[in-house]
């Protein structure tokens, strides 16, 4: 089965829109938002990086310095050995080593985080082995053998070549994080290049959707607007339809009648008095009739006494006579409902019933009434044409508009199904409210 709806069968009214404003712009901002916070948190974090590498190069910097302090002490210390001077005071010069040992090795501790923590770690160690061998030869008051001197300037060497190194790889890598910043900054703006610009095509699309969502409710509310005008003209028409129909009626048969019952009464009593007096029976039976089907064309009395279920029995009966169609109605109502929902729902059946007598070509229909939860269903269903989906919806055609406003009225909807292999179905669902609502 396929389903249809005509079109703007939804009622749509200002709190709509102004959701649809809503949410749009929401999303607008919401966008835009994260992508102001993402790229604080993307500046946030390089600035915290970069604050780190600084404070690890100053660092470095520092201990670069005090130890080449300790290595110009060292090198007096070697001098001093080699040349044989101012040996005299060799304690104080052993002191010197501890010391330039310790401050070494207290630097090494603190590099332990940088970068060239093991490089930090050699020097330490190269510089105990070179104080070691170079109290020896305090000790020994000045230069032991040969070996023993080549064996200490070596190893201030190997101390030497190593602070030489650490200051060639700290500058070195002074210029990798110089360029690692650089990298992290070109990042960050092409990351927030791309983050802007999604944004700001998002942000795009939901200004261009919110816009037409509210194009379309402007042109619904508008639509709703006019077919309010039309349904109330449609109405004084078929008010005045009424009248019309009920003034003649009254005129052409009632008033006749009643002209010929008084032309019988005032002849003279001993004409024929038993043929007028049956000829006037039949006037007032004839009047009596009319009476009750025009009281039943305004309004069904079977509606009023009886409610919904009788109602539509009675319709669907008539309606069958009338329209030789094999009609199945059922219905699981048990109750009475609100009067004014019987009335929509009778009024919807009745019309969706005309329709398909003058439209549909149908041979069978079925009415069914039923009740779930708390909602009432109805469903009007021919095996006729049904609707033509490209069929244009015609301005004159108030049948439909109507039975759709009486559905809203009730708080409900209509929906017009086409049914499989062909036919239409008024399906219709509303609220339940019960006479003594
Ligand atoms: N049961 C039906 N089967 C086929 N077509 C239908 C049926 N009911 C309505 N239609 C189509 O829908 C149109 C609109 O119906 P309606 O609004 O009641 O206007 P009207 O009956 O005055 O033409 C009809 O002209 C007809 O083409
Ligand atoms: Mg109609």
């Amino acid at each position: 089965m396929t389903r249809f709806i005509l079109p703007f069968n939804r009622r749509i009214g200002e709190r709509s829109v102004l959701w649809g404003l809503i949410i749009g712009f929401g999303l607008v901002v919401i966008l835009l938002g994260i992508a102001g916070l993402v790229a604080v948190r993307d500046s946030h974090a390089i600035r915290k990086n970069a604050a780190r590498l600084v404070q690890e190069q100053l660092l470095v910097a520092r201990l670069l310095h005090e130890v080449q302090a300790e290595e110009d002490a060292l090198a007096l210390i070697v001098h001093r050995i080699v040349r044989e001077v101012g040996m005299e005071d060799r304690v104080a010069r052993i002191e010197d080593l501890k010391k330039a040992d310790k401050a070494v090795a207290k630097l090494a501790h603190e590099a332990r985080l940088t970068a060239h923590a093991q490089d930090w770690q050699s020097l330490a160690q190269a510089t105990q082995l070179f104080s070691e061998k170079a109290r020896t030869s305090l000790e020994h008051g000045g230069a032991t053998s040969r070996t023993h001197m080549e064996e200490l300037i070596s190893s201030h060497e190997v101390v030497v070549k190593l602070i030489h190194d650490l200051i060639l790889h700290s500058t070195k890598h002074l210029a990798e994080v110089d360029q690692q910043i650089g990298l992290q900054l070109q990042d960050l703006a092409d990351e927030s290049a791309v983050l802007l610009g999604s944004s700001l095509l998002l942000s795009g699309l939901c200004a261009a959707g919110t816009i037409l969502f509210v194009r379309h409710s402007i042109r619904r509310i508008e639509w709703q607007q006019d077919e309010l005008s039309r349904v109330s003209w449609h109405m004084l028409q078929t008010q005045e339809e009424t009248a019309r129909r009920f003034s003649h009626e009254l005129h052409d048969e009632l008033g006749q009648s009643l002209a010929a019952v008084r032309s019988n009464l005032v002849r003279r009593v001993d004409e024929n008095f038993e043929d007028r007096r049956a000829d006037c029976v039949v006037l007032v039976d004839q009047s009596i009739a009319n009476v009750r089907e025009l009281s039943q064309l305004l309004r069904p009395v079977i509606l009023d006494d009886f409610g919904l279920d009788a109602g539509l029995r009675w319709l669907t009966e008539k309606f069958a006579q009338r329209a030789q169609v094999e009609m199945t109605y059922d219905s699981q109502l048990e109750t009475r409902l609100h009067s004014d929902l019987e009335t929509h729902l009778f009024r919807i059946a009745q019309e969706a019933l005309t329709n398909i007598a003058r439209h549909s070509k149908a041979t069978q229909v079925k009415v069914t009434l039923t009740t779930e939860l708390d909602q009432v269903q109805l469903i009007v269903e021919d095996n006729g044409g049904g609707l033509s989906i490209n069929r244009e919806h015609s301005r004159q055609s108030l049948g439909l508009t109507g039975m759709r406003a009486r559905a809203r009225e009730c708080g409900g909807s209509l929906e017009l199904q086409a049914v499989r292999p062909h036919g239409l179905r008024i399906f219709v669902t509303t609220p339940m409210r019960l006479a003594q609502d």
